[in-house]
């Protein structure tokens, strides 16, 4: 089953390949980020996507049940006996009109995926239902990771699931609450480093190789694998049709990656016709996608990226002192390890990038609260973002959009009772000081 799947370096120049049981997060050839490619001939693939929906029949099976594993020849690495499940991925795509009409687009028209539903509250128990099964492969005993928040809660909920020791890098007083109490509730051993997420995934990565611990950033390519399957579900959702543009905020830039490659993939093998547009977001605070792309011009360039747009670029920060700031804390990253990934995708994708600022991010979250199910401020840049892109004509009004929320809205209480009661927000909605008193109250509500 397994020999379908391999390692391979993303760089065509080096393209070098390795067994899927070794554990990599760089090409120990060239440095470049890896891939899982697999033999699809040796692959036992449906011959329409919508014959993963008998799966909802076997649902007493846990493979079957897991919105990751449902989609298994999609990321077919893993023998069964390795694949760990915690129930991830039962998560919704919404038809939310209120929204569509916040962001000018037609009723009918806009789509949110609410990944918030996820065990650990977040999209990340995708990848980590696939990586901790790699980690089990590879016979892994510690695991660790960097993060703002989110990847610390899931890695450590997976963990502790199966019985690997956990410690996660989180820099000081930029996680928010939510996030930070899961990972101390799930029994990390959780780092405060003095700095912020671009420092503590440079320490994470020393201190694996130092002490072989296992990465799970998304830097580990079998991560990615299980964030593919957030596109089969938007697919399912959408009756397994795509959809015109899927939005994605963008930080470390996996979701981006793991998309594109998911597209790629499925229009190879003929399970697609049509490849959606992607647009990334990020937080005017943390752009260095956008200042890459837009302003400096980078792109995929069939893979001979032009490295000195991005050294002059992060030695400007360096020299700048420069930290990433913004609300949206698990988007504040300003050198996303994803990058070239991301050019790829970008490319498979036709996709665009945008900025959106943390009074933008936080109006629209409030909007996805009032009319939807919530989600986390990082999330809610897709909404914010897909107003820009509406205001430029890039985004047609009755086009089918898909945005990615990817965490849930009580990961961050602090930013949600702040907007609210601060009143400084368009839609803030503060509590009302009331005296204990009957007729007062009634006075009040009537
Ligand atoms: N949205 C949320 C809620 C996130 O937690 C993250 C990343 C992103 C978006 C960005 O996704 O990295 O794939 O571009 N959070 C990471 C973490 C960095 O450590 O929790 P990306």
């Amino acid at each position: 089953m397994t020999d379908s799947a391999y390692q391979k370096c993303i760089n065509p120049a080096c393209g070098a390949e390795f067994d899927y049981g070794q554990t990599l997060f760089k090409c120990p050839a060239c440095g470049e980020l890896l891939d899982v490619q697999y033999n699809w001939d040796k692959v036992r693939l449906p011959n329409k996507l919508s014959e993963f929906a008998k799966r909802w029949a076997s649902r007493d099976n846990p493979l079957d049940f897991s919105g990751v594993w449902r989609f298994r020849e999609l990321l077919n690495f893993c023998e069964d006996k390795y694949k760990v499940t915690i129930g991830e991925g039962q998560t919704i795509l919404q038809q939310n009109d209120a929204v569509a009409g916040y962001a000018d687009m037609h009723p009918g028209c806009l789509y949110l995926q609410y990944e918030g539903l996820n065990p650990s509250g977040s999209f990340k128990d995708n990848g980590m239902a696939a990586a901790f099964s790699h980690a089990k492969i590879v016979g892994a005993t510690s695991s660790a990771c960097a993060s703002t928040g989110n990847t610390s809660a899931s890695v450590a909920l997976y963990a502790h699931h199966c019985n690997l020791k956990c410690t996660v890098f989180i820099g000081s007083g930029r996680v928010a609450f939510g996030k930070l109490s899961q990972g101390m509730d799930y029994g990390a051993q959780t780092i405060q480093i003095r700095g912020d997420f671009d420092d503590c995934m440079r320490q994470v990565q020393d201190v694996c190789a130092e002490l072989g611990l296992y990465l799970l950033n998304s830097l580990n390519p079998f991560r990615l694998e299980g964030q593919k399957t957030i596109m089969y579900r938007i697919i399912e959702g959408l009756g397994w049709q795509v959809p015109d543009w899927i939005i994605v905020p963008g930080g470390n830039l996996g979701n981006s990656s793991a998309f594109g490659k998911a597209f790629s993939e499925l229009k190879q093998l003929g399970l697609i016709k049509q490849i959606p547009r992607m647009a990334i977001i990020n937080a005017t605070g943390a752009d260095t996608l956008t200042e890459l792309v837009n302003n400096k011009k980078l792109t995929w360039n069939a893979g001979k990226v032009e490295q000195a747009i991005i050294d002059n670029y992060y030695a400007d920060l360096t020299a700048r002192n420069f930290s990433p700031h913004t609300c949206a804390s698990a988007i504040e990253i300003s050198r996303p390890v994803n990058l070239k990934k991301c050019l790829r995708a970008i490319h498979i994708c036709n996709g665009v990038v945008r900025a959106v600022t943390d009074e933008e991010i936080c109006d629209a979250k409030a909007i996805i609260g009032k009319f939807g199910l919530g989600c986390e401020p990082a999330s809610a840049a897709t909404i914010a973002g897909l107003k820009h892109l509406r205001a430029e004509g890039i985004v047609e009004a009755d086009d089918r959009v898909a945005c990615v929320l990817t965490g849930h809205p009580l990961k961050d209480p602090n930013l949600t009772i702040n907007y609210h009661k601060g009143k400084k927000g368009k839609f803030s909605n503060p509590p009302i000081e009331a005296p204990n008193d009957f007729d007062e109250i009634i006075k009040l509500i009537k």
